[in-house]
Protein backbone atom coordinates (compact mmCIF):
# COMPACT_ATOMS: atom_id res chain seq x y z
CA UNK A 1 0.00 0.00 0.00
CA UNK A 2 1.00 3.38 -0.91
CA UNK A 3 1.28 7.33 0.02
CA UNK A 4 0.09 7.42 3.62
CA UNK A 5 -0.02 10.81 5.14
CA UNK A 6 3.75 11.66 6.67
CA UNK A 7 3.82 11.54 10.42
CA UNK A 8 3.53 14.92 12.13
CA UNK A 9 7.45 16.04 12.28
CA UNK A 10 7.43 16.94 16.12
CA UNK A 11 6.33 13.12 17.21
CA UNK A 12 8.77 11.59 14.47
CA UNK A 13 11.49 13.60 15.50
CA UNK A 14 10.83 13.05 19.29
CA UNK A 15 10.13 9.33 18.50
CA UNK A 16 13.84 8.76 16.63
CA UNK A 17 15.40 10.04 19.12
CA UNK A 18 14.34 8.30 21.97
CA UNK A 19 15.07 5.23 20.33
CA UNK A 20 18.33 6.65 19.75
CA UNK A 21 19.11 6.59 23.18
CA UNK A 22 17.58 3.26 23.44
CA UNK A 23 19.80 1.11 21.10
CA UNK A 24 18.15 -1.72 21.40
CA UNK A 25 19.83 -5.44 21.02
CA UNK A 26 18.85 -7.75 18.69
CA UNK A 27 17.92 -10.62 20.08
CA UNK A 28 19.98 -13.70 18.88
CA UNK A 29 18.78 -15.27 15.43
CA UNK A 30 18.17 -18.67 15.10
CA UNK A 31 21.69 -20.58 13.27
CA UNK A 32 20.82 -20.54 9.73
CA UNK A 33 20.58 -24.34 9.68
CA UNK A 34 23.87 -26.21 9.66
CA UNK A 35 22.30 -29.26 8.43
CA UNK A 36 20.84 -28.44 4.58
CA UNK A 37 18.53 -31.03 3.89
CA UNK A 38 19.11 -33.33 7.01
CA UNK A 39 15.91 -34.30 6.89
CA UNK A 40 15.89 -35.42 3.43
CA UNK A 41 19.32 -37.32 3.32
CA UNK A 42 17.89 -39.56 0.45
CA UNK A 43 18.17 -37.30 -2.31
CA UNK A 44 15.98 -37.34 -4.88
CA UNK A 45 13.42 -37.76 -2.68
CA UNK A 46 9.83 -37.73 -4.15
CA UNK A 47 6.79 -36.62 -2.88
CA UNK A 48 5.40 -39.82 -1.45
CA UNK A 49 8.90 -40.42 -0.22
CA UNK A 50 9.17 -37.45 2.09
CA UNK A 51 11.14 -38.66 5.74
CA UNK A 52 8.08 -38.26 8.12
CA UNK A 53 10.69 -37.60 10.13
CA UNK A 54 10.74 -34.35 8.82
CA UNK A 55 7.17 -33.91 9.42
CA UNK A 56 5.94 -31.93 12.51
CA UNK A 57 3.48 -33.21 14.91
CA UNK A 58 -0.39 -32.09 13.80
CA UNK A 59 -1.84 -31.69 10.34
CA UNK A 60 0.30 -30.08 8.64
CA UNK A 61 2.08 -33.95 8.35
CA UNK A 62 -1.27 -35.20 6.86
CA UNK A 63 0.09 -37.47 4.34
CA UNK A 64 -2.83 -36.65 2.09
CA UNK A 65 -2.52 -32.97 1.97
CA UNK A 66 1.12 -33.34 0.89
CA UNK A 67 0.80 -36.08 -1.32
CA UNK A 68 -1.60 -33.34 -3.37
CA UNK A 69 0.53 -30.30 -2.84
CA UNK A 70 3.82 -32.09 -2.90
CA UNK A 71 5.28 -32.34 -6.29
CA UNK A 72 8.90 -30.96 -7.69
CA UNK A 73 8.13 -29.17 -9.79
CA UNK A 74 8.90 -25.14 -11.04
CA UNK A 75 6.16 -23.52 -9.65
CA UNK A 76 5.14 -21.24 -12.66
CA UNK A 77 3.30 -18.85 -10.52
CA UNK A 78 1.39 -16.20 -12.46
CA UNK A 79 1.53 -18.54 -15.35
CA UNK A 80 -0.19 -22.13 -15.13
CA UNK A 81 -3.50 -21.27 -13.69
CA UNK A 82 -5.00 -17.63 -12.85
CA UNK A 83 -3.87 -16.83 -9.52
CA UNK A 84 -7.26 -15.55 -7.44
CA UNK A 85 -5.71 -13.78 -3.74
CA UNK A 86 -5.18 -11.83 -1.20
CA UNK A 87 -2.72 -10.28 1.14
CA UNK A 88 -2.36 -10.82 4.27
CA UNK A 89 -1.67 -7.10 5.41
CA UNK A 90 -1.12 -6.02 9.45
CA UNK A 91 0.00 -9.40 10.15
CA UNK A 92 3.74 -9.47 10.26
CA UNK A 93 4.26 -5.91 9.61
CA UNK A 94 2.25 -3.34 11.30
CA UNK A 95 0.23 -0.78 9.65
CA UNK A 96 -1.56 1.74 11.40
CA UNK A 97 -4.05 2.48 9.61
CA UNK A 98 -5.06 -1.42 9.21
CA UNK A 99 -4.79 -2.28 12.73
CA UNK A 100 -5.84 0.70 14.58
CA UNK A 101 -6.54 -1.84 17.17
CA UNK A 102 -3.11 -1.79 17.69
CA UNK A 103 -2.30 1.43 17.29
CA UNK A 104 -5.02 3.00 19.35
CA UNK A 105 -4.31 1.23 22.52
CA UNK A 106 -5.07 3.48 25.86
CA UNK A 107 -1.18 3.79 26.48
CA UNK A 108 0.37 4.73 23.36
CA UNK A 109 -2.94 6.82 21.58
CA UNK A 110 -2.04 9.86 22.35
CA UNK A 111 0.91 9.41 20.15
CA UNK A 112 -0.31 9.09 16.76
CA UNK A 113 2.07 6.58 15.93
CA UNK A 114 2.75 5.79 12.52
CA UNK A 115 5.05 3.08 12.08
CA UNK A 116 6.30 -0.10 13.57
CA UNK A 117 9.45 1.55 14.26
CA UNK A 118 7.68 4.11 16.54
CA UNK A 119 4.97 1.36 18.26
CA UNK A 120 8.20 -0.46 19.36
CA UNK A 121 9.53 2.21 21.20
CA UNK A 122 6.72 3.85 22.52
CA UNK A 123 5.26 0.54 23.78
CA UNK A 124 9.00 -0.27 25.32
CA UNK A 125 8.58 -3.25 27.63
CA UNK A 126 5.32 -4.27 26.30
CA UNK A 127 6.25 -4.32 22.70
CA UNK A 128 7.61 -7.76 22.81
CA UNK A 129 4.35 -9.64 24.42
CA UNK A 130 1.56 -7.40 22.68
CA UNK A 131 3.21 -8.26 19.26
CA UNK A 132 3.65 -11.99 20.29
CA UNK A 133 0.10 -12.01 20.73
CA UNK A 134 -0.95 -10.13 17.63
CA UNK A 135 1.04 -12.88 15.99
CA UNK A 136 -0.75 -15.40 17.15
CA UNK A 137 -4.35 -14.13 17.90
CA UNK A 138 -4.71 -12.00 14.50
CA UNK A 139 -4.96 -14.55 11.84
CA UNK A 140 -6.38 -17.71 12.76
CA UNK A 141 -7.12 -21.15 10.90
CA UNK A 142 -10.53 -19.86 9.93
CA UNK A 143 -9.39 -16.82 8.43
CA UNK A 144 -7.83 -19.51 5.97
CA UNK A 145 -11.04 -21.89 5.71
CA UNK A 146 -13.01 -18.89 4.76
CA UNK A 147 -10.20 -17.82 1.73
CA UNK A 148 -11.00 -21.30 0.53
CA UNK A 149 -14.36 -21.08 0.40
CA UNK A 150 -14.17 -17.75 -1.27
CA UNK A 151 -12.93 -19.24 -4.57
CA UNK A 152 -9.26 -17.71 -3.91
CA UNK A 153 -6.68 -19.92 -4.27
CA UNK A 154 -3.40 -17.64 -3.07
CA UNK A 155 -2.24 -15.78 -0.23
CA UNK A 156 0.83 -13.13 -0.40
CA UNK A 157 2.44 -12.85 3.21
CA UNK A 158 4.05 -9.47 3.70
CA UNK A 159 7.30 -10.12 5.94
CA UNK A 160 9.58 -7.51 7.27
CA UNK A 161 13.38 -8.28 6.98
CA UNK A 162 13.68 -9.00 10.45
CA UNK A 163 11.68 -12.18 10.53
CA UNK A 164 14.92 -13.48 9.05
CA UNK A 165 18.05 -11.39 9.77
CA UNK A 166 19.19 -9.90 12.95
CA UNK A 167 18.95 -6.40 13.28
CA UNK A 168 21.46 -3.51 13.74
CA UNK A 169 21.19 -0.74 15.96
CA UNK A 170 19.04 1.68 16.51
CA UNK A 171 16.75 -0.88 14.17
CA UNK A 172 14.31 -1.59 17.34
CA UNK A 173 12.05 -4.34 15.78
CA UNK A 174 11.36 -7.89 17.26
CA UNK A 175 13.67 -10.01 15.53
CA UNK A 176 12.36 -14.07 14.39
CA UNK A 177 9.20 -14.24 16.34
CA UNK A 178 7.12 -13.95 13.53
CA UNK A 179 8.23 -17.58 12.61
CA UNK A 180 5.87 -19.71 14.78
CA UNK A 181 2.86 -18.15 13.31
CA UNK A 182 4.14 -18.14 10.27
CA UNK A 183 4.72 -21.75 9.88
CA UNK A 184 0.60 -21.90 11.21
CA UNK A 185 0.17 -19.97 8.69
CA UNK A 186 1.81 -22.08 5.90
CA UNK A 187 0.29 -25.13 7.60
CA UNK A 188 -3.31 -23.52 7.47
CA UNK A 189 -2.47 -22.71 3.68
CA UNK A 190 -1.53 -26.60 2.67
CA UNK A 191 -4.44 -27.83 4.37
CA UNK A 192 -6.93 -24.92 2.91
CA UNK A 193 -5.45 -25.58 -0.64
CA UNK A 194 -3.80 -21.81 -0.96
CA UNK A 195 -0.63 -21.13 -3.00
CA UNK A 196 1.57 -19.38 -0.79
CA UNK A 197 3.64 -15.88 -1.92
CA UNK A 198 6.38 -14.97 0.79
CA UNK A 199 6.84 -11.43 0.31
CA UNK A 200 10.03 -9.50 1.55
CA UNK A 201 7.81 -6.73 2.15
CA UNK A 202 10.27 -4.34 4.31
CA UNK A 203 13.91 -3.95 3.31
CA UNK A 204 17.01 -2.57 5.72
CA UNK A 205 16.87 0.62 5.87
CA UNK A 206 13.59 0.74 4.10
CA UNK A 207 13.07 0.71 0.06
CA UNK A 208 10.34 3.14 -0.07
CA UNK A 209 10.39 5.25 2.97
CA UNK A 210 6.73 4.32 3.64
CA UNK A 211 4.91 2.85 6.70
CA UNK A 212 4.81 -0.26 5.33
CA UNK A 213 8.78 -0.39 5.02
CA UNK A 214 9.23 -0.25 8.82
CA UNK A 215 9.75 3.50 9.03
CA UNK A 216 7.95 6.49 7.75
CA UNK A 217 9.76 8.60 5.90
CA UNK A 218 13.27 6.79 5.71
CA UNK A 219 14.21 5.84 2.55
CA UNK A 220 18.00 4.27 3.31
CA UNK A 221 17.99 1.24 2.07
CA UNK A 222 20.04 2.37 -1.21
CA UNK A 223 22.82 4.36 1.16
CA UNK A 224 24.72 1.55 2.68
CA UNK A 225 25.65 -2.09 0.98
CA UNK A 226 24.98 -3.92 4.48
CA UNK A 227 21.34 -3.24 3.47
CA UNK A 228 21.68 -5.16 0.20
CA UNK A 229 23.60 -7.88 1.85
CA UNK A 230 20.90 -8.00 4.52
CA UNK A 231 18.06 -8.30 2.17
CA UNK A 232 19.81 -10.95 0.13
CA UNK A 233 20.46 -12.86 3.16
CA UNK A 234 16.80 -12.65 4.25
CA UNK A 235 15.28 -14.00 0.97
CA UNK A 236 18.37 -16.66 1.22
CA UNK A 237 17.21 -17.63 4.69
CA UNK A 238 13.48 -17.32 3.61
CA UNK A 239 13.82 -20.00 1.41
CA UNK A 240 16.17 -22.12 3.62
CA UNK A 241 13.40 -22.40 6.48
CA UNK A 242 10.04 -22.30 4.00
CA UNK A 243 10.86 -23.82 0.87
CA UNK A 244 13.75 -26.13 1.48
CA UNK A 245 11.48 -27.81 4.24
CA UNK A 246 9.38 -30.50 2.99
CA UNK A 247 7.01 -29.99 6.07
CA UNK A 248 5.23 -27.68 3.98
CA UNK A 249 4.47 -29.85 1.28
CA UNK A 250 6.02 -27.30 -1.57
CA UNK A 251 2.98 -24.28 -0.62
CA UNK A 252 5.47 -21.80 -1.26
CA UNK A 253 4.75 -20.79 -4.80
CA UNK A 254 6.91 -17.60 -5.25
CA UNK A 255 8.97 -15.30 -3.28
CA UNK A 256 9.11 -11.60 -3.68
CA UNK A 257 12.23 -9.76 -3.25
CA UNK A 258 10.93 -6.47 -2.63
CA UNK A 259 7.92 -4.15 -2.13
CA UNK A 260 7.25 -1.42 -4.01
CA UNK A 261 10.79 0.37 -4.72
CA UNK A 262 10.20 4.08 -5.09
CA UNK A 263 12.46 5.09 -7.38
CA UNK A 264 14.14 9.00 -6.63
CA UNK A 265 17.44 10.56 -6.10
CA UNK A 266 17.10 7.83 -3.51
CA UNK A 267 17.17 5.42 -5.66
CA UNK A 268 17.35 4.42 -8.92
CA UNK A 269 16.06 1.97 -11.94
CA UNK A 270 19.72 0.37 -12.86
CA UNK A 271 20.55 0.48 -8.88
CA UNK A 272 17.47 -1.42 -8.10
CA UNK A 273 17.83 -3.88 -11.68
CA UNK A 274 21.26 -4.83 -10.18
CA UNK A 275 19.89 -5.95 -7.24
CA UNK A 276 17.11 -7.81 -8.68
CA UNK A 277 20.04 -9.67 -10.98
CA UNK A 278 21.70 -10.37 -7.20
CA UNK A 279 18.00 -11.73 -6.11
CA UNK A 280 17.41 -13.75 -8.46
CA UNK A 281 20.80 -15.38 -8.68
CA UNK A 282 20.43 -15.68 -4.55
CA UNK A 283 17.09 -17.32 -4.62
CA UNK A 284 17.44 -19.89 -6.94
CA UNK A 285 20.83 -20.93 -5.87
CA UNK A 286 18.82 -21.41 -2.31
CA UNK A 287 17.00 -23.47 -3.47
CA UNK A 288 17.99 -26.79 -2.61
CA UNK A 289 17.39 -29.69 -5.54
CA UNK A 290 15.43 -31.38 -3.59
CA UNK A 291 13.41 -28.82 -2.13
CA UNK A 292 9.56 -30.24 -3.17
CA UNK A 293 8.98 -26.85 -5.45
CA UNK A 294 10.95 -24.10 -7.24
CA UNK A 295 9.32 -21.24 -6.47
CA UNK A 296 8.96 -18.40 -9.14
CA UNK A 297 10.93 -15.07 -7.88
CA UNK A 298 8.11 -11.75 -7.49
CA UNK A 299 9.33 -9.28 -8.53
CA UNK A 300 7.38 -5.28 -8.03
CA UNK A 301 7.59 -3.40 -11.14
CA UNK A 302 8.09 -0.17 -8.94
CA UNK A 303 5.38 1.59 -10.46
CA UNK A 304 7.10 1.72 -13.59
CA UNK A 305 4.98 1.50 -17.03
CA UNK A 306 4.50 -1.54 -18.55
CA UNK A 307 6.93 -0.70 -21.42
CA UNK A 308 9.07 -0.31 -18.92
CA UNK A 309 9.36 -4.21 -18.44
CA UNK A 310 11.68 -4.70 -21.11
CA UNK A 311 14.80 -2.60 -19.83
CA UNK A 312 13.83 -3.67 -16.34
CA UNK A 313 13.83 -6.91 -16.61
CA UNK A 314 15.87 -7.67 -19.96
CA UNK A 315 14.99 -11.68 -20.63
CA UNK A 316 19.25 -12.64 -20.78
CA UNK A 317 19.26 -11.59 -17.24
CA UNK A 318 15.69 -12.14 -16.58
CA UNK A 319 14.25 -15.83 -18.38
CA UNK A 320 10.66 -15.27 -18.35
CA UNK A 321 10.07 -18.51 -16.94
CA UNK A 322 11.85 -17.41 -13.79
CA UNK A 323 10.03 -14.42 -12.55
CA UNK A 324 6.90 -12.88 -12.30
CA UNK A 325 6.32 -9.11 -11.99
CA UNK A 326 3.94 -7.59 -9.10
CA UNK A 327 2.06 -5.05 -10.57
CA UNK A 328 -0.13 -2.63 -8.11
CA UNK A 329 -3.09 -0.28 -9.01
CA UNK A 330 -4.91 1.83 -6.70
CA UNK A 331 -7.92 4.43 -7.67
CA UNK A 332 -7.44 6.51 -4.96
CA UNK A 333 -8.25 9.53 -5.96
CA UNK A 334 -6.37 11.59 -2.72
CA UNK A 335 -3.46 9.70 -4.75
CA UNK A 336 -4.04 10.13 -8.15
CA UNK A 337 -5.97 13.52 -8.95
CA UNK A 338 -6.13 12.60 -12.98
CA UNK A 339 -8.72 9.84 -11.93
CA UNK A 340 -12.07 10.45 -12.88
CA UNK A 341 -14.46 11.43 -10.30
CA UNK A 342 -17.44 9.76 -13.04
CA UNK A 343 -18.31 6.39 -11.70
CA UNK A 344 -18.46 5.16 -15.48
CA UNK A 345 -15.66 7.02 -16.26
CA UNK A 346 -13.35 5.48 -13.51
CA UNK A 347 -15.20 1.64 -14.72
CA UNK A 348 -13.67 2.32 -18.69
CA UNK A 349 -10.34 3.66 -17.08
CA UNK A 350 -9.92 0.13 -15.18
CA UNK A 351 -11.56 -1.76 -18.00
CA UNK A 352 -8.43 0.09 -20.57
CA UNK A 353 -5.93 -1.60 -18.84
CA UNK A 354 -7.00 -4.56 -19.24
CA UNK A 355 -5.07 -4.95 -22.73
CA UNK A 356 -1.93 -3.40 -22.15
CA UNK A 357 -1.42 -5.92 -19.18
CA UNK A 358 -2.04 -8.80 -21.43
CA UNK A 359 0.46 -7.87 -23.97
CA UNK A 360 2.95 -7.25 -20.99
CA UNK A 361 1.80 -11.01 -19.54
CA UNK A 362 2.13 -12.25 -22.54
CA UNK A 363 6.24 -11.40 -22.62
CA UNK A 364 6.77 -12.27 -18.68
CA UNK A 365 4.25 -12.91 -16.41
CA UNK A 366 2.39 -10.18 -14.68
CA UNK A 367 0.19 -10.49 -11.36
CA UNK A 368 -1.47 -7.61 -10.02
CA UNK A 369 -0.43 -8.16 -6.76
CA UNK A 370 -2.27 -5.40 -4.82
CA UNK A 371 -5.46 -3.27 -5.54
CA UNK A 372 -8.16 -2.61 -2.76
CA UNK A 373 -12.12 -0.95 -4.27
CA UNK A 374 -11.25 1.74 -2.21
CA UNK A 375 -12.13 5.31 -3.74
CA UNK A 376 -10.63 7.40 -1.00
CA UNK A 377 -8.57 7.24 1.92
CA UNK A 378 -11.49 7.57 4.96
CA UNK A 379 -10.11 4.68 7.84
CA UNK A 380 -6.68 4.37 6.22
CA UNK A 381 -5.95 7.67 7.41
CA UNK A 382 -6.79 5.68 10.79
CA UNK A 383 -6.62 8.67 12.91
CA UNK A 384 -10.50 9.46 11.43
CA UNK A 385 -11.75 5.90 11.64
CA UNK A 386 -10.79 5.94 15.33
CA UNK A 387 -12.51 3.07 17.27
CA UNK A 388 -14.49 2.24 14.13
CA UNK A 389 -15.51 -0.42 12.77
CA UNK A 390 -16.28 -2.53 9.36
CA UNK A 391 -20.16 -2.10 10.69
CA UNK A 392 -19.33 1.70 11.04
CA UNK A 393 -17.34 2.19 8.05
CA UNK A 394 -20.34 0.32 5.51
CA UNK A 395 -23.34 2.58 5.96
CA UNK A 396 -21.28 5.30 4.19
CA UNK A 397 -20.54 3.18 1.03
CA UNK A 398 -24.48 1.62 1.40
CA UNK A 399 -26.35 3.41 -1.37
CA UNK A 400 -28.62 1.75 -3.59
CA UNK A 401 -26.32 3.42 -6.32
CA UNK A 402 -22.85 2.93 -4.27
CA UNK A 403 -23.60 -1.21 -4.22
CA UNK A 404 -24.46 -1.68 -7.71
CA UNK A 405 -21.47 0.30 -8.62
CA UNK A 406 -18.72 -1.64 -5.83
CA UNK A 407 -19.80 -4.59 -7.20
CA UNK A 408 -19.67 -3.10 -10.80
CA UNK A 409 -16.00 -2.39 -9.81
CA UNK A 410 -14.76 -5.19 -8.51
CA UNK A 411 -15.46 -7.23 -11.26
CA UNK A 412 -14.25 -4.88 -13.51
CA UNK A 413 -10.51 -4.77 -11.80
CA UNK A 414 -10.87 -8.97 -11.66
CA UNK A 415 -11.89 -8.99 -15.05
CA UNK A 416 -9.10 -6.64 -16.02
CA UNK A 417 -6.59 -8.72 -14.11
CA UNK A 418 -7.89 -11.81 -15.16
CA UNK A 419 -6.12 -10.79 -18.86
CA UNK A 420 -2.75 -11.25 -17.07
CA UNK A 421 -1.77 -13.66 -14.36
CA UNK A 422 -4.34 -12.42 -11.97
CA UNK A 423 -5.04 -10.39 -8.57
CA UNK A 424 -4.39 -10.39 -5.15
CA UNK A 425 -6.21 -7.94 -3.32
CA UNK A 426 -5.12 -5.65 -0.22
CA UNK A 427 -5.76 -7.15 2.06
CA UNK A 428 -7.94 -9.95 3.73
CA UNK A 429 -9.14 -7.88 6.63
CA UNK A 430 -9.35 -4.26 7.95
CA UNK A 431 -10.41 -2.77 10.97
CA UNK A 432 -12.30 -0.33 9.55
CA UNK A 433 -11.71 0.13 6.27
CA UNK A 434 -14.62 -2.22 4.43
CA UNK A 435 -13.35 -1.25 0.64
CA UNK A 436 -10.17 -2.48 1.68
CA UNK A 437 -11.46 -5.65 3.15
CA UNK A 438 -11.56 -8.57 0.91
CA UNK A 439 -13.79 -10.42 3.67
CA UNK A 440 -16.05 -7.26 4.27
CA UNK A 441 -16.59 -6.65 1.03
CA UNK A 442 -17.90 -10.28 -0.13
CA UNK A 443 -19.87 -10.01 2.86
CA UNK A 444 -21.52 -7.54 1.94
CA UNK A 445 -21.93 -8.65 -1.57
CA UNK A 446 -19.44 -6.15 -3.58
CA UNK A 447 -17.47 -9.31 -4.28
CA UNK A 448 -19.17 -12.95 -5.37
CA UNK A 449 -18.86 -15.34 -2.71
CA UNK A 450 -17.39 -17.73 -4.65
CA UNK A 451 -14.88 -15.71 -7.07
CA UNK A 452 -13.39 -19.59 -8.75
CA UNK A 453 -17.43 -19.52 -9.93
CA UNK A 454 -18.04 -17.87 -13.41
CA UNK A 455 -21.37 -17.67 -13.28
CA UNK A 456 -20.69 -15.69 -10.21
CA UNK A 457 -19.54 -12.93 -12.13
CA UNK A 458 -22.77 -10.80 -12.88
CA UNK A 459 -21.56 -7.78 -14.78
CA UNK A 460 -18.48 -9.73 -16.77
CA UNK A 461 -19.77 -10.11 -20.21
CA UNK A 462 -19.30 -13.89 -21.28
CA UNK A 463 -16.03 -14.56 -23.48
CA UNK A 464 -17.49 -14.39 -27.27
CA UNK A 465 -20.84 -12.39 -26.35
CA UNK A 466 -21.60 -9.44 -28.49
CA UNK A 467 -20.26 -7.41 -25.57
CA UNK A 468 -16.79 -9.26 -24.45
CA UNK A 469 -14.86 -6.38 -25.56
CA UNK A 470 -16.06 -4.18 -22.45
CA UNK A 471 -14.58 -5.66 -19.10
CA UNK A 472 -17.95 -4.86 -17.95
CA UNK A 473 -21.50 -4.37 -18.68
CA UNK A 474 -23.93 -2.07 -17.76
CA UNK A 475 -26.84 -4.24 -16.52
CA UNK A 476 -26.67 -7.25 -14.01
CA UNK A 477 -26.84 -10.79 -15.51
CA UNK A 478 -29.02 -11.34 -12.39
CA UNK A 479 -29.84 -8.92 -9.41
CA UNK A 480 -26.25 -8.44 -7.41
CA UNK A 481 -27.72 -9.03 -3.37
CA UNK A 482 -26.03 -7.07 -0.58
CA UNK A 483 -25.81 -8.23 2.89
CA UNK A 484 -26.58 -4.14 4.11
CA UNK A 485 -29.14 -2.68 2.35
CA UNK A 486 -29.66 1.10 1.78
C1 LIG B 1 9.34 -44.49 -2.87
O1 LIG B 1 10.40 -45.29 -2.48
C2 LIG B 1 10.27 -46.65 -2.81
C3 LIG B 1 11.44 -47.40 -2.25
O2 LIG B 1 11.96 -46.80 -1.13
C4 LIG B 1 10.18 -46.79 -4.32
O3 LIG B 1 9.99 -48.16 -4.66
C5 LIG B 1 9.05 -45.98 -4.85
O4 LIG B 1 9.05 -46.00 -6.24
C6 LIG B 1 9.17 -44.54 -4.39
N1 LIG B 1 8.00 -43.81 -4.77
C7 LIG B 1 8.06 -42.76 -5.55
C8 LIG B 1 6.75 -42.11 -5.87
O5 LIG B 1 9.09 -42.31 -5.96
C1 LIG C 1 10.88 -28.19 9.07
O1 LIG C 1 9.72 -27.58 9.55
C2 LIG C 1 9.15 -28.26 10.63
C3 LIG C 1 7.81 -27.62 10.92
O2 LIG C 1 7.94 -26.30 11.22
C4 LIG C 1 10.10 -28.22 11.81
O3 LIG C 1 9.55 -28.91 12.89
C5 LIG C 1 11.41 -28.84 11.41
O4 LIG C 1 12.35 -28.68 12.44
C6 LIG C 1 11.94 -28.18 10.14
N1 LIG C 1 13.10 -28.92 9.66
C7 LIG C 1 14.28 -28.34 9.56
C8 LIG C 1 15.37 -29.18 9.00
O5 LIG C 1 14.48 -27.19 9.87
C1 LIG D 1 -6.50 -31.03 13.06
O1 LIG D 1 -7.65 -30.51 12.43
C2 LIG D 1 -8.84 -30.78 13.10
C3 LIG D 1 -10.01 -30.28 12.26
O2 LIG D 1 -9.65 -29.26 11.41
C4 LIG D 1 -8.80 -30.15 14.49
O3 LIG D 1 -9.98 -30.45 15.19
C5 LIG D 1 -7.61 -30.68 15.25
O4 LIG D 1 -7.49 -30.01 16.47
C6 LIG D 1 -6.32 -30.46 14.44
N1 LIG D 1 -5.21 -31.06 15.11
C7 LIG D 1 -4.06 -30.44 15.32
C8 LIG D 1 -3.02 -31.20 16.02
O5 LIG D 1 -3.85 -29.29 14.93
Amino acid sequence: MRSLRTAPAAVSLLVSLALLAAAVLAAPLEPRLAHKHRSLASAAVSASNVSDAAMPAGNVSDAALRAVSAKRINARFGRDKLVRGVNLGGWFLLEAWETPHVFLTSDIERQQLSDEWAWMGAKGARAKPDLVAHYNSYYTEQDFAEMAQAGLNTVRIPLPFWTFVPTVSPEPYLVNRQRAALRRALGWSLKHGLDVVLDLHALPGNINGQDNGGRLGQQDWAKDPKNLDRSIAALQNMVELYVNNASYGGVVKAIQVANEPRINAQLSLPFLGAYHKRALAAVRNAVSPTALVRPTTMFSDAFQDVTKYNYMFPQGDFPPQQLVVDKHFYFVKQWDRSLPDNDEELLRHVCAIGPRLRKAHAVRPVVVGEFSLGRTTRCVDYHDCKGRTIAHDLPSLNSKSNNLFMRRFAEAQLATYEQAGGWIMWTWKTDAAAAWSYQAARNQGWLPSDVSDPTQRLYTPAPGSATDQRCVSEQPSRAPRFAMQS
